[in-house]
């Protein structure tokens, strides 16, 4: 099967099995009464349907099912490429005898071609295989058997996320306010800490100069400031340039070359409009959803050429992120069709993908999660972009990143860790600001706070991220709690 094809695949797979969807529908459950109305009507339907496929007794199935999923979770596959495919070859011909012998040996036939998956070098491709091959009822019992995997390991996701070394965890707490109780996800340290401890560094998912400030003293890739040497490809039509060699070849590899090289330069080419578009808008969350989508590409890419899997994809990280609802415009009717555009050329089926609720939702990932990349660097002409928020508690502010963990962190006034840069580039780290004890929540501030009062604060607060500010430093600024008590 063509690369490409396969790797939409992968991507649509990790997209709908994963629940991207489940947090996007609970958001509107929660704000849409159609919504809520349609949603009744759907479960009422699909109640039925689930009463009528009960009565088939598939309760024994489905057991054997997930016990099935859990031992072959635990076993140990062969590693090397002869065993692997020696494997390979016994399962599937044990899995084809079985299913010869009748219908009452298909779950343990179905076992076999499910093991048999775990050793191919190409599951996806492996899948198209089997649908074409294997009887129907067995086929589905695969499929469900990798349903149940992939729910597991997304149930499970936040007992290996993130990892231990980076001294957190998130954990759902209860958010008593007077208007409503309701949970959300915190940051919580698993250390103690004292002023001035790095508590952890985190790399970029995808991040982006000023569009300003492109093609000039900062690197594209890493946002560090250059230093008078500087790396740039031929090829590539959105003329960035890098610190090194080394970034360099990342941002080509990652997504440049997907993204804006072509052997059509002209004006008019799909490459050439984007550019554009970033350029004359002044805006960089276009720019950086297309290298997050390019990134995506590039790892099912490397996936599907290399058989080597990371635990969580980058969707299945950004996917448990809040976001902010974005309206949509006709600034953002523009860019989708733009992206889709672009995609359609590069990744075929990819267009699809990129439908208008999906680049919303990335677009309010970004809104509510990136935070400002600043520099000590005296930029006197850099303004604010109101439209593209960041969170940033200081003035000169380069560029955005987009980060797995930091995002977490929530906003206080008078937070227990900042944001810096020590490299100088998008490397973040969380600094802590007051002592720390294991179990604390840690927060960090959204917003410059210096002498602004409490109801300037919170105007920006609820302008951008839509939120009142209830943290301490507020609530005895208003009288709300006693200092003393
Ligand atoms: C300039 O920066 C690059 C990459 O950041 C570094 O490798 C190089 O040594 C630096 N050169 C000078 C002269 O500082
Ligand atoms: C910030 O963290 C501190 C320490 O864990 C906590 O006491 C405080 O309530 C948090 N503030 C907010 C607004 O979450």
């Amino acid at each position: 099967m063509d690369i490409k094809k396969s790797v939409v695949l992968g991507i649509c797979a990790v997209a709908v099995v994963g629940i991207g969807y489940a947090v996007y529908w609970d958001y509107l459950r929660q704000t849409d009464p159609e919504f809520r109305r349609k949603l009744k009507k759907t479960r009422k339907k699909a109640a039925k349907a689930k009463k009528a496929a009960a009565e088939e007794s598939k309760v024994r199935a489905a057991d054997f099912l997930r016990k099935a999923v859990e031992q072959v979770g635990n076993e140990n596959f062969p590693t090397d490429v002869t065993a692997k495919e020696k494997y390979f070859m016994e399962q599937v011909a044990k899995g084809e005898n079985l299913f010869a012998k009748g219908e009452s040996d298909y779950l343990d036939a179905a076992l076999c071609f499910y093991k048999a998956l775990k050793v191919y070098p190409n599951p996806v491709e492996l899948i198209m295989i089997y649908q074409k091959t294997i009887p129907e009822a067995v086929f589905n019992l695969v499929y469900e058997m990798m349903s149940i995997e992939v729910k597991k390991k997304q149930a499970e996701y936040f007992e290996n996320f993130p990892p231990k070394e980076m001294n957190v965890k998130v954990e759902e707490v209860s958010q008593r306010s007077t208007s409503d109780d309701h949970v959300r996800r915190a940051l919580i340290s698993t250390k103690d800490f004292a002023p001035g401890d790095v508590i952890f560094v985190e790399q970029a998912i995808a991040s982006a100069l000023d569009p300003s400030l492109e093609g000039n003293e900062f690197c594209s890739y890493c946002l560090k400031e250059l230093n008078g040497s500087e790396f740039h490809d031929e090829s590539d039509l959105f003329g960035a340039i890098y610190c090194s060699e080394s970034c360099r070849e990342k941002a080509m590899t990652e997504y440049e070359t997907l993204l804006f090289t072509t052997r059509d330069d002209s004006r008019s080419s799909k490459e050439a409009r984007l550019m554009e578009s970033v350029k004359s808008g002044k805006v960089k969350y276009p720019l950086m959803i297309a290298r997050f989508l390019a990134k995506m590409v590039h790892e099912e890419t490397q996936k599907v050429a290399t058989g080597i899997e990371e635990e969580y994809s980058t969707w299945d990280h950004i996917e448990r992120l809040r976001f902010l609802a974005v309206n949509p415009s006709d600034k953002e009717s523009k860019e989708i069709k733009l992206m889709r555009d672009l995609f359609e050329t590069k990744v075929p089926g990819m267009e699809e993908f990129i439908s208008e609720e999906r680049y919303l939702m990335l677009k309010g990932k970004l809104l509510y999660n990136a935070y400002g990349i600043h520099t000590e660097h005296n930029l006197g002409t850099i303004r604010e972009n109101l439209e593209e928020t960041v969170r940033s508690s200081q003035p000169t502010v380069i560029g955005a990143g987009f980060y797995r963990v930091a995002s977490y962190l929530a906003h206080s006034c008078s937070p227990n860790t900042e944001v810096r840069f020590p490299d100088k580039n998008n490397v973040l780290s969380i600094v802590a600001t007051k002592p720390i004890r294991t179990g604390d929540e840690l927060n960090v501030s959204y917003i410059r706070v210096g002498d602004r009062d409490y109801s300037n604060r919170r105007n920006e607060l609820e302008t951008k991220w839509r939120f009142k500010c209830t943290c301490t430093k507020c609530l005895e600024e208003t009288g709300e709690i006693d200092t003393i008590a």
